[in-house]
């Protein structure tokens, strides 16, 4: 992938081929004026990530990859740079995506850097070969967080959320427990992306407080976190969450369409994981 290149243009058929798509934000704020962020979603097998690093790792994302990793682990963080370029190349299509390094930070918080790029934010998330990741401005502080939903989950959820969220999850949501629980634990991995906190604080602090109507389905406010709104997306066996500051500090618009896209990718890369 070159920074001309749209990242829509990797995706292939068959599973052997990358599975990209992006969706740019609108971001309507009125203390900085209206804000831009991407959202992008990411499936690869690791042979060819492998095969194709040096079309979009910077050299200090490639010295991140010592011999001494799992293969679980190379894939994680190849499939996470890959989606994270896409959502840059879809934010700065003007930039090529090897000038551009996301290093850990002092609290393993990706840290975005690479001349031209200004203050743009990271968050990503990778379950197995499939990963999302956000570009936004550090404006406007975002999480975003994937899980892959399991029945055998249920019991370890069940103890990681309060009575109170599950009630409410169940008002608003039919379908099977572990979508419901996945759901609720990705909604508090994104927060804690976005506070940069990690799952380091107690997960009560986390809470999810209320389900409000989003423009994409199951939105959500925090208990203790007034400030900020979670959206909640789920198909196939995958859950996925993206945090970022409600209105009226942020009010964010989505083409229905462009959403519609992207929750279809993500059945899509959700089913090629069954089959693989
Ligand atoms: C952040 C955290 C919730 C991610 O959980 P996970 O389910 O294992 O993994 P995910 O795939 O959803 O996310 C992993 C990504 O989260 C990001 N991340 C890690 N720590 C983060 C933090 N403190 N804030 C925001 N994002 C963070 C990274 O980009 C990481 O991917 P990468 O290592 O490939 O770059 C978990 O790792 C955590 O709680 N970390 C806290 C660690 C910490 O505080 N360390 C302090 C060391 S001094």
């Amino acid at each position: 992938m070159t920074g001309e290149e749209s990242a829509e243009s990797a995706a292939g058929v068959g599973t052997d081929r990358p599975l990209v798509r992006s969706l740019r934000l609108g971001l309507d704020a009125p203390r900085t004026g209206p804000l831009q962020a991407a959202l992008a979603l990411a499936s690869a097998p690791l042979d060819w990530l492998d095969a194709h690093r040096r079309g979009f790792l910077h050299g200090d994302e490639e010295a991140l990859l010592t011999d001494r990793l799992h293969a679980r682990r190379r894939h994680g963080l190849l499939v996470g740079r890959y989606a994270a370029k896409c959502a840059l190349a879809a934010l700065r299509p003007d930039l090529d995506p090897r000038v551009l390094a996301i290093r850990p930070g002092v609290l393993e918080q990706p840290v975005l850097s690479g001349l031209g790029i200004g203050n743009v934010g990271i968050s990503l998330s990778h379950a197995g070969a499939v990963a999302v990741a956000l570009a936004f401005p550090e404006a406007c502080p975002m999480g975003v967080d994937l899980e892959r939903i399991r029945p055998d989950n249920v019991a370890l959820l069940t103890r990681q959320t309060t009575a109170d969220e599950r009630r409410l999850l169940a008002d608003h949501l039919g379908g099977p427990e572990a979508e419901r629980l996945t759901r609720l634990w990705c909604l508090k991995e994104a927060l804690s992306k976005a506070l940069r906190c990690g799952l380091t604080v107690p997960l009560d602090l986390l809470a999810v407080g209320r389900v409000e109507a989003g423009p994409t389905g199951l939105g959500v406010t925090f208990a203790h976190f007034a400030q900020y709104r979670g959206l909640s997306l789920a198909t196939g066996d995958l859950a996925a969450a993206l945090v970022l500051p409600r209105p009226p500090a942020v009010t964010l618009a989505i083409d229905a369409a462009e959403w519609a896209a992207f929750r279809e990718a993500l059945a899509e890369a959700a089913a090629r994981e069954t089959a693989a």
